[in-house]
């Protein structure tokens, strides 16, 4: 029986995708660019790219014909989180699905400081109204949102925002999509919610210390005021609402709401999360 990925192109989704491939199990890719699919995947056996209209239940419904599980890892506003709950109730429907698991984040709750803690909450809540069978992965702040920094340390060796203090443990996407895989294949992890962490919490500025020392130069966090923050990012490009996310993603850090490990990753895959270093090595080149 065969999985189904929704979100299969994007940066969790396409790893669960090779995963799940590589773990020689049938997987339907549910894209709405089958060409882009095509290009991250090539044509590997047991992989079945579908177009799909998320936004179309009847669609939706066919494409699940069969699946024995779902993976959904799509945004949590707008309308990523109408689209995740559309496919959470037509997979409701189907009594050949044992399982739906959802890519979430750490913290989710409806008490959260953060928009997307509670967005996914929300969408928790909603998976619950339509009793289908279903289970989290709660990663913590990924360490590829480093990478957001990258073209100010390219031109600056600074990276700016709110949190100059207030630690999170990062954690590395092939971590949370590994861990995402051994959910999907192993149904004694199903049915609960799966609190990922990296293996230390870091603040900012302690991250671009480690940035620092993989570049062989200093690279400085710079406070910003809320506003000043909030024009920084809307001049580099990113949308409004993402901003909004962004900027109580940062009051949620400086709060502490992050500031803990969990040994879930270690159990769920029997070794040891990343260090952010070696996330920091292998993506170098994006900050040198
Ligand atoms: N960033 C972090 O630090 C962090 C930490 C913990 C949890 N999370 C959670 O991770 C999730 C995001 O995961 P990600 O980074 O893997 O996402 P992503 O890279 O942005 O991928 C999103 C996927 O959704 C698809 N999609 C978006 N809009 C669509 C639409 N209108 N119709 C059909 N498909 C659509 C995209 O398709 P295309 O490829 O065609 O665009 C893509 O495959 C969020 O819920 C976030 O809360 C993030």
């Amino acid at each position: 029986m065969t999985t189904a990925v929704i979100g299969a192109t994007g940066r969790i989704g396409s790893e669960i995708v090779r995963g799940l491939v590589a773990r020689e199990e049938e997987v339907a890719a549910l894209v709405r660019d089958a060409g882009k699919a095509r290009r991250a995947f090539g044509e590997p056996g047991g992989l079945h790219i579908r177009p799909t209209r998320l936004d179309d239940p009847r669609d939706l419904a066919e494409a699940f014909d069969g699946i024995r599980s779902v993976f959904i890892a799509m945004g949590s506003v707008g309308i990523e989180g109408v689209l995740q709950r559309v496919a959470i109730n037509a997979a409701a429907g189907i009594p050949s699905i044992e399982q739906v698991t959802r890519l979430s984040v750490l913290n989710a709750s409806a008490d959260s400081l953060g928009i997307n803690q509670r967005a996914h909450y929300s969408i928790d809540r909603f998976a619950s109204s339509t009793a289908v069978p279903y289970s989290t992965i709660r990663p913590a702040i990924f360490s590829a949102s480093l990478l957001a920094a990258a073209r100010e340390v390219r031109a600056s060796r600074t990276w700016t925002g709110l949190a100059g203090s207030g630690r999170m443990a990062l954690i590395d996407h092939r971590d949370v999509a590994e861990a995402g895989v051994r959910v999907l294949s192993d149904p004694a992890l199903w049915d609960v919610h799966h609190d990922l962490t990296g293996p230390a919490p870091m603040s900012w500025p302690e991250a671009l210390e480690l940035l620092s020392a993989e570049l062989g130069e200093p690279v400085t966090f710079r406070v910003a005021a809320e506003r000043k923050f909030l024009e920084h990012l809307t001049s580099a490009g990113v949308p409004a609402g993402q901003a909004e996310l962004l900027i109580t993603r940062e009051w949620a850090i400086l709060a502490g709401e992050n500031d803990y490990t969990t040994g879930t990753f270690q159990q769920i895959t029997a070794r040891p999360p990343r260090a952010i270093a070696e996330f920091l090595h292998d993506y170098r080149a994006e900050f040198a």
